[in-house]
């Protein structure tokens, strides 16, 4: 078993990384969680494959738990699942002292989170990513949320949870489209500051030599995560570089109203595009942007701009909420490993996207 401990000012907690981790899961219920509650929050697909029986084996060890399940996918992270959630909790009678499991994808830790976070104030809750997106990126650093219609992630805090526990092989039966929309994150990160990732990614003869070195791969994308966010947990500095590739990432995804591409697949797009132009500014080293392109195509991912109105992908990366004041705040790569913060003002902002 590999283990991350993440150091933060507010909240220390360990980052488990195991397959078949669920005797690792109750010996830490058993130490931290002895006759409490325990509500395990997930989404029906996630459910029928691994949580019913996770139920069943937690429940041979003598704890009290109730599964709240909720519908797959993005329009579960909304208030009105959100009241449901609150309602499932309140006819549990989940105390103060009690433990919240969030165990699924990105949407189930966003929205369960964000539930531990404000249930009668803010209960205990521990993590468990099934999804790659989430096993890599959303179950660390306190990020948590739900969406609004005017758009996502608008209520939320940073509220972490007491322990994150991951085990690569629920991966196995991840649909391809949700594993390599977390495999844009992993590009990501290698790209940002570890081009070790890229090059095994580039590497690998086929899927099952990915799979079989997921575990290496996802301890290293958990402990880029970890040191950028101790380095700013709000994200006012050094965590923005997290954003590599998502400012035209974000505004594609909105562009085509959430329906054409996927957030890994938007990323990709983005990722790629403002290469070639840090690469025409000198910004960046020459050829980047092909090799990034080589590793996109090797897995499946999008790195052609569509055809599309700029002025609106313009205007819209502006209304965006991480522009401040008249700068935004664009991350760019100097070569493969090496990622930089650059403020650019809206004129300037054609020369980059
Ligand atoms: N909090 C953060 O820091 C942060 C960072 C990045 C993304 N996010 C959020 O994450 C969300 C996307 O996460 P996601 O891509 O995991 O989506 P998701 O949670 O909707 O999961 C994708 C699909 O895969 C299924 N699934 C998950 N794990 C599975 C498994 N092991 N086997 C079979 N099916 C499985 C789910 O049921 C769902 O249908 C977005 O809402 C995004 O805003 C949050």
């Amino acid at each position: 078993m590999k283990t991350i401990e993440v150091n933060l000012r507010e909240a220390n907690y360990n980052i488990y990384i195991e397959r078949n981790i669920t005797n690792k899961i109750i010996k830490y219920l058993q130490e931290n969680y002895n006759n409490k509650k325990i509500a395990i929050i997930t989404d029906s697909n996630l459910e029928k494959l691994y949580v019913e029986n996770f139920k069943k084996t937690i429940e041979e060890n003598s704890f009290n738990t109730k599964i709240i399940s909720v519908k797959p996918g993005e329009e579960s992270k909304s208030i009105d699942t959100l009241k449901k959630v609150y309602f499932e909790l309140c006819d549990f009678k989940l105390g103060r002292t009690d433990l919240i499991i969030t165990f699924g994808g990105g949407v189930i830790g966003d929205l369960g989170g964000f539930a531990a976070s404000t249930y009668l104030r803010g209960v205990d809750y521990i993590q468990v990513p099934t999804s790659l997106l989430a096993q890599v990126d959303s179950s660390i650093g306190g990020k948590v949320a739900v969406d609004l219609p005017w758009g996502k992630n608008l209520v939320g805090s940073f509220y972490h949870p007491k322990a994150v526990f991951i085990d690569p092989h629920f991966l196995r039966t991840l649909e391809k489209r949700f594993f390599n929309d977390g495999l844009s994150e992993v590009i990501k990160y290698g790209c940002i500051k570890d081009n070790s990732i890229i090059d095994e990614l580039i590497n690998y003869k086929n899927e099952k030599e990915l799979l079989d070195n997921i575990d290496s791969l996802i301890f290293k994308c958990c402990n880029i995560k970890k040191i950028v966010v101790e380095k700013d947990e709000k994200d006012f500095g050094e965590r923005m570089l997290l954003n590599f590739g998502h400012t035209l990432g974000h505004a594609l995804e909105k562009y085509f109203n959430y329906k054409h591409y996927s957030h890994g697949e938007a990323v990709a797009i983005g990722m790629v595009h403002i290469t070639k132009k840090s690469e025409k500014l000198n910004i960046t080293e020459k050829n980047v942007s092909k090799h990034l392109e080589e590793v996109l195509k090797k897995y499946d991912l999008p790195y052609e701009i569509p055809e599309i109105n700029m002025e609106e992908i313009y205007n819209s990366i502006f209304l965006d909420k991480k522009s401040s004041g008249k700068n935004i705040s664009l991350i760019m790569i100097k070569k493969i490993g090496v990622g930089i913060i650059k403020e650019v003002s809206f004129e300037e902002l054609e020369n980059y996207i």
